[in-house]
């Protein structure tokens, strides 16, 4: 409870690290941290798989201090199996325990998890409700606006999840048919927050890619947070960039020694994470964020995505 009065009652409102599968491992949400996220996510874990001591499943909870606050995010469909699984995951002693309502993937919602679950909001508060009475540690819930576009029951889900007792909501103004593609549209997320009988804090997300469309989108909805996710990938500077916006600073486009500095650490981490091979394939996806606009870069990013070794990372830097 504390945690979260303490982080929304204060300026500037607090900016999310969203949770993003195989991104947000503990050395890049360390990074990012350091970069200006005030709150960080663990990548989803299955609840199944915890319960089954699955190592890859326990491994993805670790998290050090210096991330926190930090939460860990579940998924399931069953009540009992999300319920032992929020009790492995507080035993970690996170700062919070995220239930993943929203991932689209067709792995996870034809098993009714995910956001499989907006087509049931009587099952969806249920089941929440039976992880917020399994632990102690304040839960929050990650959604989407609903199922498809002929339904998006938002609003009267909030208000039902706040009332069984979570403590903040985090909306990704999509459905799920629109898995990724359009625009996010905020107008719900902003119905939300205005609703009169909401008092939990509400966090908006959904392609926020630059400080000026953080503070205008923050403005113009309400929101008490929000969230980033694609924007950081490779680019953990956006958090100091919105912060430096927001106070009135001019931000500042790190340089490429800045870059190949912090992608470079980025790797080594990783590489003492999970080992060199894992760590090189992982990072092909930062590349793109970490390099973006860069000229002349397409050389050095095709030796980056075919790389094989840290070695040869290194090594397309110094070519
Ligand atoms: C590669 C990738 C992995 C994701 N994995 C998760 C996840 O594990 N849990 C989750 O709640 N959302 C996940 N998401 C969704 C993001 O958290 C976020 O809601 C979405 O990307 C929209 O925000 P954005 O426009 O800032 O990226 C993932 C998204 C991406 C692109």
């Amino acid at each position: 409870m504390k945690l979260f009065e303490e982080l929304f009652n204060r300026e500037p409102l607090p900016l999310f690290l969203a949770p993003m599968e195989a991104v947000t491992d503990a050395p890049f949400r360390k990074i990012c941290k350091r970069f200006g996220a005030d709150v960080v996510i663990s990548e989803f874990i299955s609840s199944e798989a915890l319960i089954r001591d699955v190592s890859e499943s326990v491994n993805k909870m670790s998290f050090s201090d210096d991330e926190r606050p930090v939460g860990i995010q579940i998924f399931g469909h069953n009540e009992s199996s999300l319920r032992e699984a929020a009790e492995i995951a507080a035993a970690q002693n996170p700062d919070f325990i995220d239930i993943n309502w929203g991932c689209p993937v067709k792995k996870v919602v034809s098993k009714g998890a995910g956001s499989a679950i907006l087509k049931d909001p009587e099952k969806m508060v249920r089941l929440t409700k039976s992880v917020v009475e399994a632990v102690k540690l304040p839960v929050t819930v990650k959604t989407r606006l609903g199922w498809e576009a002929t339904d998006k029951p938002i609003v009267q889900i909030a208000e039902a999840l706040q009332d069984i007792g979570i403590q903040a909501i985090a909306i990704h103004g999509r459905t799920r048919s629109q898995m990724y593609s359009g625009e996010a549209d905020w107008t719900l997320i902003g119905e939300v927050k205005n609703n009169p009988r909401m008092h939990i804090p509400v966090i908006g997300n959904g392609d926020i890619n630059s400080p000026e469309k953080a503070a205008d989108y923050k403005k113009r909805y309400g929101v008490d947070a929000v969230m980033i996710g694609r924007a950081a990938i490779g680019n953990p500077w956006i958090f100091k960039q919105i912060r430096d916006f927001e106070q009135g600073r001019g931000y500042n486009i790190p340089d490429y020694s800045e870059r190949v500095e912090v992608c470079l650490e980025h790797l080594q981490a990783e590489a003492a994470a999970k080992g060199d091979r894992r760590a090189v394939l992982e990072m092909r996806k930062h590349y793109a964020g970490y390099f973006k606009a860069i000229p002349y870069f397409k050389e050095t990013k095709l030796k980056l995505m075919e790389a094989l070794s840290v070695e040869e990372i290194f090594a397309a830097f110094r070519s």
